[in-house]
């Protein structure tokens, strides 16, 4: 019998943005896999040629929130090419305010949020609203560890951040009360949970994040915050997709803080995404990763650095004839599944900035010649005096290795960011990368 062909696959790499996947996630695919990169500034034309030139039929990659628009625009003019996880999908991924309108077109629960560009409106609401309030940066990637995030209790506190800060849209919400000072990380894959975690903040902190002396624990995710997370995933039609769910101490609610395509993870769980990818490709000629729920607890008695260097975890499916712990058996209703093909009814509709083209800050025009602002207007550090918030604001920086480069900083004699390079932490390529934020 003679194989079916396989789809021609690409990785989607931008200039300056982290790669989320690589060759040796699709350990086993029998063809060469194509790269094609984005390189900012007009870049749209030349990138739509290379992929038709390079006959691509998927291109697998996330999209950053500057880049969601022009990619927009590549992807209708490619209408064969099958993007993961699809420009629909990835909604999501380009502000907050747009997380919080997928949330309210699919019944996702999250907390009441406001989101405004007119100013007497927005005097009249934090006169109105219920305190504290969480007033955050709408746009741009999310995931800076709080460093846009600010709690208020007053409306005289939230007038003064609002004139410091000069956020458009002005993006507000409830403060949930945090059970146990924390909020679950929830990542997913074919709609499946394949790892949960807790992150708690630290002494005298609000904001749940590692950097600032929080923690993190793999045990007692609730159920119904997985839930809700597998519910967002469907919505998304998502082939890999994380949520931050708070959960309210007092009704024991969860709620949707954020969610993405674009998240950190561990190796390991990038291979099984990238094997979901090829069972879903291969129409099964490939098999599926299989993923006990809450094998995230057992693996997350491992340190992280021996996390950080697992590769290409098997788990064979539970035998019932051999005592197998609780754990090993599935639960009902958590299968890794195909999901749905996206189409552009799935958006949900923007809010229209009530202001003309030339009035609007520059993150809001949406034009294909920018770099992401963060790497253009990106202030310049000092490498002694740099804060763990500092360094979480650095392009795909991930808490543990901030705290790992601040104990170096502190630590060791290093003169230069460069210096980095000899230890093992990060790749050449996200040191390079970071270096560019330090004055020499
Ligand atoms: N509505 C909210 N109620 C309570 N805590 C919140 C709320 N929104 C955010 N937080 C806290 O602030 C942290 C950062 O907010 P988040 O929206 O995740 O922004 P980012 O990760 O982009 O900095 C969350 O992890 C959570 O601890
Ligand atoms: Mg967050």
């Amino acid at each position: 019998m003679q194989k079916k062909k396989l789809p021609k696959i690409g990785f989607l790499y931008l200039d300056y943005v982290l790669r989320f996947f690589d060759y040796s996630n699709f350990k086993g695919w029998p063809d060469k896999i194509e790269t094609v990169t984005y390189h900012w500034k007009n870049d749209k034309v030349r990138f739509i040629n290379e992929v038709r030139r390079k006959n691509i039929d998927v291109l697998i990659g996330n999209i950053p929130a500057t880049a969601y628009e022009t990619f927009k625009e590549i992807a209708t003019a490619l209408p064969n090419v099958r993007f993961i996880p699809s420009i629909e999908t990835q909604f999501s991924n380009k502000s907050k305010e747009n997380v919080t309108l997928f949330c309210e077109k699919y019944n996702l629960q999250a907390p009441q949020t406001f989101i405004s560009y007119d100013e007497k409106e927005v005097d009249e609401y934090f006169k109105n609203c219920s305190y504290p309030q969480i007033i955050k940066r709408s746009y741009g990637p999310s995931n800076y560890g709080g460093y846009y995030v600010h709690k208020v209790d007053t409306y005289k506190e939230a007038t003064q951040l609002l004139e410091e800060k000069k956020y458009k849209p002005v993006y507000s919400q409830d403060a949930i009360a945090l059970k146990d000072s924390g909020d679950i990380r929830v990542m997913l894959i074919g709609h499946k949970p394949v790892c949960a975690f807790w992150r708690y903040s630290g002494e005298g902190e609000w904001i749940t994040n590692t950097s600032q002396g929080g923690s993190m624990s793999y045990e007692n995710v609730p159920m119904n915050a997985l839930e809700l997370a597998v519910k967002a995933s469907k919505a998304a039609k998502a082939e890999y997709w994380a949520c931050d769910i708070a959960i309210d101490e007092h009704t024991l609610e969860p709620y949707i803080l954020e969610c993405a395509t674009a998240f950190a993870a561990f190796p390991y769980i990038r291979d099984w995404i990238g094997q979901y990818i090829m069972w879903d490709l291969s129409g099964g000629r490939f098999r599926l990763p299989h993923v006990p729920l809450f094998s995230w607890e057992e693996l997350g008695k491992m340190s992280p650095s021996v996390l950080r260097t697992l590769r290409h975890l098997y788990f064979a499916r539970y035998e019932p004839s051999c005592d197998g712990a609780y754990w090993l058996a599935d639960k009902e209703g958590f299968d890794m599944e195909l999901t749905e093909t996206s189409n552009i009814e799935d958006i949900p509709e923007s809010i229209e900035p009530p202001l003309s083209e030339d009035q609007l800050p520059e993150v809001v025009k949406g034009e294909d010649i920018q770099e992401p602002s963060e790497f253009e207007h990106h202030k310049m550090y000092v490498l002694e005096n740099i804060s763990l918030t500092e360094l979480m604001t650095l392009p795909g920086m991930d808490e543990e290795i901030a705290v790992k480069i601040k104990e170096f900083i502190e630590s060791e004699n290093i003169t230069s960011f460069e210096a980095l390079d000899e230890y093992d932490f990060a790749s050449n390529q996200q040191i390079s990368q970071w270096a560019k934020f330090f004055k020499k």
